[in-house]
């Protein structure tokens, strides 16, 4: 499969470190030290399933063609209003498409898995052109009385459409259980039947580790598809990792040994926006010009589960 066309869509309200002050023990000069983060764009009276949309138009558009073109719909989503049906489901409707509709939840990875999920569909012949979203609202799974969470997320929708062509180089995707350092339970409707404890509550992430296991997996990831592709580091454009915290971005550099011009970032002004974070950058990155047809790019994402995701594409618009 190859790119053809990108779109993305952020909530109007932006929120600064300073905001956070008013509510919260926290400070600018913390956030940004830590996180690399000055400001995030929030969810308030928007719907995800409209900035889904709005993404999603825009890449239909710059692709050039319609949306009954489209004949596959996969988006990667956390949690929104809805349980079910998908998100993609609705998207289509508004979108006007006429064709099958699956969401994925792989965390922050899935937007890598969903990539992964539209080639092997294109491959298989099964699919044309197909829309590959990520939308995310993890502003709405933390407790915003908790400033070791709260801070670090944003919300957004990024969209690509994938056509047949030589665009993946390769993909890695991996999943190891490990369910204890990041996570969010939600509680289902009550039955007369139910004798199970359960529980609910804001998400758990314990940072510490999941920085750790982020830095050594991605540049793991990322070293072996090199490898297995005949590629060095410095013959790719631009790494475009999941943008957690600036730091976790430094540190996979460091890993790779390479200048942070080879790292474009948006987590400085989105926050962590979950799986979308790949999605927007992309499209950041092409609408302003940057990318060019034979660049070859890197995108890795990691979260909960603990998965990851990478790929190299070669951008052939
Ligand atoms: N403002 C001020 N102080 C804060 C704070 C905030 N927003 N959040 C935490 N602190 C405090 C802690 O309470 C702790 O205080 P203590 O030493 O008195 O106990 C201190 O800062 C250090 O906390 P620690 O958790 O060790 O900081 P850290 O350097 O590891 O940074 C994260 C915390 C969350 C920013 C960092 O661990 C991280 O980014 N982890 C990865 C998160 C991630 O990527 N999640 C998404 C995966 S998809």
């Amino acid at each position: 499969m190859r790119i053809i066309g990108t779109g993305r869509a952020h909530p109007s309200k932006v929120v600064t470190n300073a905001m956070l002050e008013q509510f919260l023990d926290t400070s600018d000069e913390w956030i940004k030290e830590r996180t690399g983060m000055s400001e995030r764009k929030i969810i308030t009276s928007e719907k995800l399933e409209d900035l889904a949309t709005e993404a999603s138009i825009l890449a239909i558009k710059d692709a050039g063609i319609e949306p009954t073109d489209i004949d596959y719909i996969i988006c990667s989503n956390v949690v929104n209003e809805y349980v079910t049906p998908g998100l993609s489901c609705i998207v289509q409707g508004k979108i006007g498409a006429k064709c099958a509709c699956v969401d994925v939840n792989a965390a922050c990875s899935g937007f890598i898995y969903a990539l992964d999920m539209a080639d092997d569909r294109i491959r298989s012949g099964k699919a044309k052109n197909i829309l590959v979203l990520a939308a995310e609202e993890p502003t709405r799974m933390v407790d915003w009385s908790d400033r070791s969470t709260c801070v670090l997320f944003g919300d957004g929708a990024g969209a690509v459409v994938v056509t047949g062509g030589k665009g993946l180089i390769g993909s890695r995707l991996t999943t190891v259980s490990k369910t204890d350092c990041l996570y969010y339970v939600r509680k289902l409707e009550p039955t007369p039947y139910i004798t199970k404890e359960e529980n609910a509550g804001p998400m758990y992430m314990n940072g510490r580790e999941v920085f750790k296991t982020a830095v050594l997996s991605s540049s793991f990831d990322i070293k072996r598809l090199l490898d297995k592709a005949g590629l060095k580091p410095t013959d790719i454009k631009y790494y475009l990792l999941h943008q957690a915290n600036m730091r976790i971005i430094e540190a996979i550099a460091n890993q790779l040994q390479l200048d942070m011009s080879y790292f474009p970032h948006n987590v400085d002004y989105c926050g962590n926006t979950s799986s979308a974070s790949v999605a927007l950058l992309l499209d950041e990155l092409h609408r302003s010009g940057k990318l060019q047809n034979g660049d070859k790019l890197v995108m890795s994402a990691f979260g909960a589960g603990f998965t990851t995701g990478a790929c190299i594409i070669e951008w052939n618009k």
